[in-house]
């Protein structure tokens, strides 16, 4: 076997032994198949490929201290992608399939789950897309399902160090009534320009606000945002953002470390005062922010300044991380043991 430098992992795709997949023909999920290829054979006239019928999840696969392999809330991300198809009337994958075909993948691919000491994950990457040959704008009436998986280190360079994040006024990612809770392609072909201006001007990604007022935070390019002020966990409340596992997570931390919780509209302004920011997200687990510059008001909300996160988000990463590799029960009932 090829070596893998377990410890300095990006987050990149590297080939792995094999997919699990399933297709859906008029409604009817048939059995998973299990392939060695990557390639996907697809007619040219596909809804996926003309009019975005495509969602997504990401997950991840850890190995503990003792060796066993753990998935985190794979329930909710069964569910989140069921929602996603109903965002764009894609056929509804079972969780029941959705679940035997994550642990499916992962035995499979048993080899590439980097070793505890890594501090590296499996990451885990489902999507469903309309197969259907047509040329008119409806849905499809076949579907794929395809799971794969990859080793991954950090999504963001730095890790768990404080990174600026910007707010660019000019671009929204969602419409307010839009897609922006259903995690599907077209989100993020919407966030290319302005993420890749963000990445070329220094920032780690873009801190969006409410498309319809640009008064309201909502979230950052990949992940969820939260702020915390004394003994609070602030984050947005929005019909556009997506609900992230990992915020839902968090709050549940929070409350369990006596923090109060706030679930709620956030002004731009009210940066200002808060002690600590974050952003959060499977691929990002907590990313903490140095400063938020909102570049076309010169405006800049400074959270870091020596360079190291703040005690909180350290807390609540350190707490977060242990229970995903096992270093501390799972009262929440979030782990399922691959066996
Ligand atoms: N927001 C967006 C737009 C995302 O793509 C993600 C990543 O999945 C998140 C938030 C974080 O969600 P989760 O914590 O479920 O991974
Ligand atoms: C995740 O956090 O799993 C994501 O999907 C974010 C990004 C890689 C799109």
């Amino acid at each position: 076997m090829e070596q893998i430098d377990w410890s300095n992992l990006t987050f990149g795709y590297m080939p792995t032994d094999y997919n699990v997949r399933c297709v859906c023909k008029n409604g009817v999920w048939g059995e998973l198949e299990v392939s060695s290829s990557a390639y996907i054979n697809m007619h040219m006239a596909a809804t996926c490929l003309h009019y975005g019928q495509e969602a997504f999840e990401g997950m991840k696969a850890f190995r503990g201290k003792d060796g066993q392999i753990r998935v985190f809330r794979m329930r909710d991300n069964a569910e989140r992608l069921q929602s996603s198809c109903r965002g764009i009337m894609m056929a509804e994958l079972p969780v029941e399939k959705y679940e035997e075909a994550i642990i499916k993948v992962i035995k499979l691919n048993e080899r590439f789950v980097p070793p505890y000491e890594s501090g590296a994950s499996l990451y885990i990457r489902p999507v469903l897309f309309g197969t259907t040959a047509q040329v008119g704008v409806k849905p499809a009436a076949d579907y794929m399902f395809v799971v794969f998986v990859t080793p991954v280190g950090p999504y963001f360079k730095a890790g768990f160090k404080p990174t600026p994040y910007a707010i660019m006024r000019q671009f929204d990612r969602v419409a307010p009534l839009g897609t922006g809770t259903y995690k599907v392609g077209g989100n993020y072909a919407a966030s290319l320009v302005a993420g890749e201006k963000a990445h070329a001007m220094g920032y780690s990604a873009v801190l969006y606000l409410d498309s319809k007022e640009k008064k309201y935070l909502d979230e950052c390019g990949p992940a969820n945002f939260f702020g915390i002020r004394g003994n609070s966990y602030i984050t947005p409340k929005s019909d556009s953002i997506l609900p992230s596992i990992t915020n839902k997570s968090l709050m549940t931390l929070a409350e369990d470390m006596g923090m109060t919780v706030e679930r709620r509209h956030i002004e731009v302004e009210e940066l200002a005062t808060f002690d600590e920011a974050g952003a959060c997200g499977t691929a990002a687990v907590i990313s903490p922010v140095s400063r938020i510059d909102d570049i076309d008001e010169n405006k800049s909300y400074v959270f870091s300044k020596d360079g190291e996160a703040g005690p909180v988000c350290t807390k609540l990463y350190n707490r977060l991380r242990a229970i995903q590799y096992g270093d501390e029960e799972d009262k929440f009932g979030w782990v399922t043991i691959v066996k």
